[in-house]
């Protein structure tokens, strides 16, 4: 049986859009900041030959659904090792009760570890992040601790479509505003899609990314955080400002979104080093210096609408036990 940990992720500048479906490649690069408190476990044991894969979630059966998109994930595994051997998945996720956040991309990270070393296929963590992001596109950045930047590639078998590291000398936290709601209207996968085909503002918003990317690991780079809270606000709200001019327009804000962001911005405004974002869904995310955690998951924590507060730090990248 072999086993992997994984961590979730939330970028700074956002991957919204796939220029190729089949193969989960993304238009254009993104990057992201891997979170300790966001944890995904999973194993994968080899049942033999003439068995029946068995997923398991968070100790519960999978659906119909999801045991289909972990299968059919496993069976790029077992082609790659010439195996037709059945598999028992097993994944738990170490996240928030409300959560609604990214856990897919932890999930399908911890998934390729698992899998391959079940199999016994020895893969680097670029080969990790190229399988990663066949499962989910965010999943390609969690192989790796840290900030992590996606490279859209260019080769039609998107196997230069992968993570690499980031050096920075900034480090961040990050404080989670969990707001209330019933599970996202509109998925991921569906919300890009639509946006891509619809939305009048698509080209902008790519040539967005191609700005926002070397200028964020600049800043990184630099330690420069006021421009990194500039970049980071602006490409989340060019994110969201695209999705809404997609036809029907994506609106994924609660009213307590829109309050939390206010928050965020008078907080800063007053000298705490914090900034937003925001993923496809009504949940906020308020970077900042680990120092400040404290202060923000307080203040979040007394806002109507706000049912729950998570405080991260920079997490590890993908850890394998065969
Ligand atoms: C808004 O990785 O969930 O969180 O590749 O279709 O599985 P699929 O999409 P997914 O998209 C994440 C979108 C985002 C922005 C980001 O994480 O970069």
């Amino acid at each position: 049986m072999a086993k992997a940990v994984a961590h979730a992720n939330i970028a700074l500048v956002k991957y919204w859009g796939k220029r190729d479906a089949a193969l989960n490649l993304p238009v254009a690069g993104s990057l992201s900041l891997t979170l300790d408190g966001l944890r995904t476990e999973t194993t994968v044991e080899r049942l033999g030959r003439g068995g029946e894969d068995e997923v398991r979630l968070n100790g519960e059966l999978a659906d119909a659904g999801a045991r289909r998109r972990v299968q059919s994930f496993v069976d790029r595994v077992r082609a790659q090792a010439s195996s037709q051997e059945a598999v028992r998945v097993e994944s738990h996720n170490h996240f928030p009760t409300a959560s609604g956040l990214a856990s897919s991309a932890s999930a399908f990270a911890a998934l390729a570890g698992a899998a391959c070393a079940a199999f016994g296929l020895e893969r680097s963590e670029a080969e990790l992040s190229v399988l990663a992001r066949l499962g989910s596109g965010s999943a390609a950045r969690s192989i790796f601790g840290g900030f992590a930047r996606m490279q859209a590639g260019e080769r039609a078998d998107g196997q230069d479509a992968h993570a690499v590291p980031v050096a920075s000398q900034i480090e961040l936290g990050a404080v989670i505003g969990l707001v209330t709601g019933k599970a996202k209207a509109v998925g991921s996968t569906e919300g890009m899609n639509r946006t891509r085909e619809t939305s009048p503002y698509d080209r902008a918003w790519i040539q967005t990314v191609e700005r926002d990317l070397p200028a964020v690991e600049q800043a990184l780079r630099s330690g420069d955080f006021d421009e990194l809270a500039r970049l980071t606000e602006g490409n989340c709200l060019a994110m969201h400002a695209n999705g809404m001019a997609a036809r029907p327009g994506l609106i994924y804000w609660a009213p307590a979104t829109i309050a939390l962001m206010h928050t965020v911005r008078s907080l800063r405004a007053g000298g705490v080093p914090t900034f937003f974002t925001i993923d496809a869904g009504p949940h906020v995310v308020a970077f900042c210096s680990p120092e400040a955690m404290a202060e923000i998951q307080s203040v979040f924590e007394k806002l109507e609408g706000v049912q729950e507060v998570r405080a991260c730090r920079t997490g590890p990248g993908i850890q394998v036990e065969a």
